[in-house]
């Protein structure tokens, strides 16, 4: 090969790989696109994604969900101060995923699903909690049966600045139910008592229920925030055309 020969090879090969990489997917493998907003469709991608899209993606900057930090969370109650630090929650790779709904014109999309979730942490308490006072601070895990939910989207679409079309979030709503059972094992409820701490544990677990309802939301509230807000960064690194194999609506 002469050396303009050469030159020129290197010239091509290299706008080729320029190309290439201009259109190279951004979305990881286990992402399979739709070729319609089939109910089975979308629930077999969704359930499909979800225990690799769980352990995050951080080149594109979507973080870990499984398991998910929460540094520090304050519990507002009447009477009750509840604070949750160097808190884990784990579980989510194994959701099952009950249905999805996405009507693209409509700019609306639908996830249910159920799944059984452990949060450990340290806790603080300190008030009263079902007419009991309580002074503890401990070990903290909570194990959730079943805990079931509807997250309910509204979305939106535009362009980024290199022309990419893109999914994004305007605003979303939730319901949940806890399920099955919560179970609560919260080390030293009194600081002053064993026996005292076991006996209202014994009598949270029996009442669990109502203690979810009464201190649960905040810890929900946190998650389901956090979970829709790594879909957001997933949607802003994607181009919707990587999502779903339908063209976009008009917008
Ligand atoms: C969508 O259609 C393409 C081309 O026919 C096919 O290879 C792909 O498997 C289809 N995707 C799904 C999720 O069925
Ligand atoms: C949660 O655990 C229960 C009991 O261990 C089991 O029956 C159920 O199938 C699990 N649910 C999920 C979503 O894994």
């Amino acid at each position: 090969m002469n050396p303009r020969s050469f030159v020129c090879c290197v010239v091509v090969s290299t706008m080729l790989v320029l190309l290439q990489s201009a259109h190279a997917r951004i979305a990881p493998d286990y992402i399979v696109p739709c070729n319609a907003t089939t109910r089975h469709c979308l629930v077999k991608a969704t359930q499909d994604a979800i225990p690799e899209f769980v352990k995050g993606l951080p080149h594109l900057g979507v973080p870990q969900l499984d398991p998910f930090v929460i540094d520090k969370l304050a519990i507002p109650l009447s009477g009750l101060k509840v604070t949750f630090h160097e808190g884990k929650v784990s579980g989510f790779k194994k959701c099952i995923v009950d249905d999805v709904v996405s009507e693209l014109e409509k700019r609306h999309f639908v996830l249910q699903f159920h799944c059984n979730l452990t949060i450990k942490g340290q806790y603080e308490a300190v008030g009263k909690i079902l007419l009991f006072p309580i002074n503890g601070e401990g070990d903290a895990k909570i194990k959730l049966t079943n805990l079931r939910m509807k997250v309910d989207i509204n979305t939106k679409y535009y362009k980024d600045s290199n022309g990419a079309n893109h999914f994004g979030l305007k605003n979303y709503k939730y319901t949940f139910d806890y399920g099955d059972k919560v179970t609560f094992d919260l080390k030293n409820l009194f600081k002053e008592s064993q026996e005292l701490s076991n006996t209202v544990l014994v009598f949270l677990n029996e009442n669990w229920k109502t203690v979810a309802e009464e201190f649960g939301k905040p810890i929900v509230d946190y998650a389901v925030d956090l979970a829709v807000k790594t879909i957001e960064k997933f949607f802003v690194a994607v181009p919707y055309e990587e999502l779903i194999n339908v063209p976009i609506p008009t917008f």
